[in-house]
């Protein structure tokens, strides 16, 4: 791929306006030497105003998404991308979200522009568990525990039962759910059905990946090493 397609691809401005980049010595070696449109595409080695460039396409990133921004793109508030620096909305491939959050619950977001890695993540037979911990208007009684492992409980309009989920009481109030399947609001619908109410939701873990100390509102590219991580914790 040619230098400036790969950059305007990035997001960083249209293949004019790069080509202006080029023409005003802004894209250079690490050693700050000025960069040709025409030179061979090293990405690692390029910078542009003395800064490396974002990650290449193939990118998978986490964001430890904070309440009150949705994962859509058309919603008139806040949306995770807001989150993100303003040229992510802008690269190709597209950058989505790997599922969604809710506006109200936070936690570890994975965003990717590669599809294949995307379907592989959300793909059934990936079985890739997502840990909830969830903060409850009731108490719990107990019997939450079974019902939720039974593999029977169907929840309303839906046509199959939902796989057995593993719930763990850590309070009155407070409880780690493990799903195996992610359905529409599953975690706020379940304790819908055995009575209760999600007052705070926050996702902690994809298979074996957490967000360890990333702050909320921050996001970090994942490395080789990581993605393997998330495949690997089942
Ligand atoms: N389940 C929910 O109810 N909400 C989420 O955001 C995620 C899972």
């Amino acid at each position: 791929m040619k230098l400036v397609k790969h950059i305007a691809n990035l997001g960083y401005g249209s293949r004019k306006e790069v080509q202006w980049m080029f023409r005003e010595g802004r894209i250079t070696d690490a050693a700050g030497e000025v960069l040709y449109a025409d030179d061979p595409l090293d990405h690692d080695a390029i910078r542009l105003d003395g800064e490396p460039l974002d990650p290449p396409s193939g990118l998978l990133l986490m964001l430890h998404k904070p309440v009150g921004y949705t994962c859509s793109m058309k919603d008139p508030g806040r949306i995770v991308f807001d989150l993100l620096p303003p040229r992510f909305r802008l690269r190709s491939p597209v950058l989505s979200t790997v599922g969604r959050l809710d506006r109200d619950t936070s936690g570890l977001l994975l965003l990717t522009d590669d599809g294949q890695l995307l379907h592989r993540i959300i793909a059934p037979k990936s079985k890739l568990s997502k840990v909830y911990l969830a903060t409850l208007a009731e108490d719990l009684r107990g019997d939450e525990v079974a019902t939720f492992a039974s593999g029977t409980l169907m929840l309303d309009e839906e046509k199959t039962p939902l796989l057995p989920a593993e719930l763990a009481l850590l309070g009155p109030r407070q409880a780690r759910l493990t799903l195996h399947e992610g359905r529409y609001h599953q975690v706020r619908r379940m304790f819908a059905a055995v009575g209760n109410h999600v007052q705070a939701l926050h996702r902690e873990r994809i298979g074996g990946l957490t967000l360890g100390e990333l702050p909320a509102g921050e996001w970090r590219a994942l490395d080789a090493g990581e993605r393997a991580q998330l495949f690997a914790g089942g």
